[in-house]
């Protein structure tokens, strides 16, 4: 069988990888302590599921969504959502796409942007699938390192010039995965700026941004001046609803830069099923305390976990957002070695920093979003398992 080269070169997705290590200490009858994907392990709550099922029942849902940027009632409901939790006011009809959930959407954004010999700002270490579609899309590379120093904000003036007069799309993703730092204002202003100034779109990922802590309540980069004309945010509800298996999610802000999006879609999607967006609806505008309620749940495994950490002697900094914990890996292990570890070792399963690029080697990723029975207990049974069998203190 003849596969594309730009496939073989093409690392595998880490979550796939991790799957298969999870269904191999499975068939082993080893039990695991589950910190790999970020898949919220709370369901949905009753009253989305509730809507999916009336939508669902009614035949008109069960056809193509003709409209191509997403249901009306959808995209209104997203323009409100973001005019009370942003205070910024969109065009539903010019400035909200639905899309397959963020995934699908960061990915295509790519090929609709780029051009061959183009260049992507990729922020490192950050979601993988920036740099996949990129690559796809033919653009060359260039990374943008995030470090702990810098509050995990890249140095947009290292980037060299001859990059800068090439690059035409930025991803940038706040509150971020996999460090869990937030962006203020000042850095939003600053990278608009630097957009403008270099005719560059940013695709700002913000599937993380109701997983907040502390009262950090990370902004939208479409509150500041200019951003319209510069910035798509990309929305999933995945994270915020307890949805991933769902896909469904949403893009606002540029309509030229979404229009392009949706007619790249037009041609490779068929758009989501309209029960879904129906549900989606029924999240967006029904109540939100579920959402305040699983931020609650996610502070407390994060507080057990790094409080639990800091007691056998692992110091790991408090994330303001995401369902992350980003933990330096002690002295004498790399990311790989020490994730796994903790997986031989100790049955616990977490993603090498590694995964995430060459700035993500030196840690280990813990997801909140822990499978399989009471998260907080299993949680304690973690760091007791690490405390006997893994050597952390530095
Ligand atoms: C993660 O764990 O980073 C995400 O859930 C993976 C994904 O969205 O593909």
């Amino acid at each position: 069988m003849h596969i594309a080269d730009r496939l073989l070169k093409t690392p595998p997705y880490p979550f796939a990888e991790l799957a298969r290590l999870k269904a191999e200490a499975r068939a082993e009858g080893r039990d695991l302590v589950d910190f790999g994907i970020g898949d919220p392990d709370q369901p949905t709550p009753d009253h989305i599921v509730a809507a999916l099922c009336d939508a669902a029942r009614d035949p008109i849902t069960h056809q193509y969504d003709e409209t191509g940027k997403g249901l009306p009632e959808f995209r209104q409901a997203v323009a409100s959502w973001y005019q009370s939790r942003f205070g910024v006011s969109l065009n539903p009809d010019t400035e909200v796409l639905r899309l397959i959930g963020a995934k699908e959407g960061i990915a295509h954004l790519a090929w609709a942007i780029l051009n061959p010999g183009d260049v992507a700002l990729i922020p490192d270490p950050g979601y993988p699938v920036y740099k996949v579609a990129s690559m796809f899309a033919g653009a060359d590379l260039h990374f943008m390192p995030l470090s702990e120093a810098s509050g995990y904000l890249p140095d947009l003036s290292a980037i060299p010039a001859d990059i800068v007069r090439r690059a035409k799309l930025m991803y940038l993703c706040y509150p971020n995965m996999p460090t869990g730092a937030v962006a203020e204002a000042e850095f939003f202003r600053r990278a608009i700026e630097f957009a403008a100034a270099n005719d560059i779109l940013i695709c700002l990922d913000m599937a993380y941004s109701e997983l907040y802590y502390d009262g950090c309540r990370p902004q939208s980069m479409l509150q500041a001046d200019g951003a319209r004309e510069r910035v798509i945010e990309i929305h999933s509800l995945s994270k915020t609803y307890n949805m991933t298996g769902w896909r469904i999610g949403f893009a606002v802000g540029n309509p030229e830069a979404l229009n392009a999006l949706e007619k790249l879609k037009s041609n490779v999607d068929s758009g989501a099923f309209l029960a879904i967006q129906r549900a989606a609806v029924a999240a967006l505008t029904g109540p939100q305390d579920c959402v305040e309620k699983m931020r609650g749940i996610y502070q407390r495994r994060r507080d057990i976990l790094i409080k639990g950490l800091a007691g056998i002697g692992w110091r790991v900094p408090k994330p303001k957002a995401t369902c992350y914990v980003w933990a330096p890996v002690p002295k004498g292990y790399t990311s790989a070695q020490m994730a796994e570890t903790l997986l031989r070792g100790a049955g616990v399963l977490a993603t090498p920093g590694s995964a995430y690029g060459s700035c993500g080697e030196g840690y280990v990723r813990f997801s909140l979003t822990v499978q399989g029975g009471n998260a907080e207990a299993r949680i304690a049974e973690a760091v007791k398992r690490i405390k006997e069998k893994v050597r952390v203190n530095t």
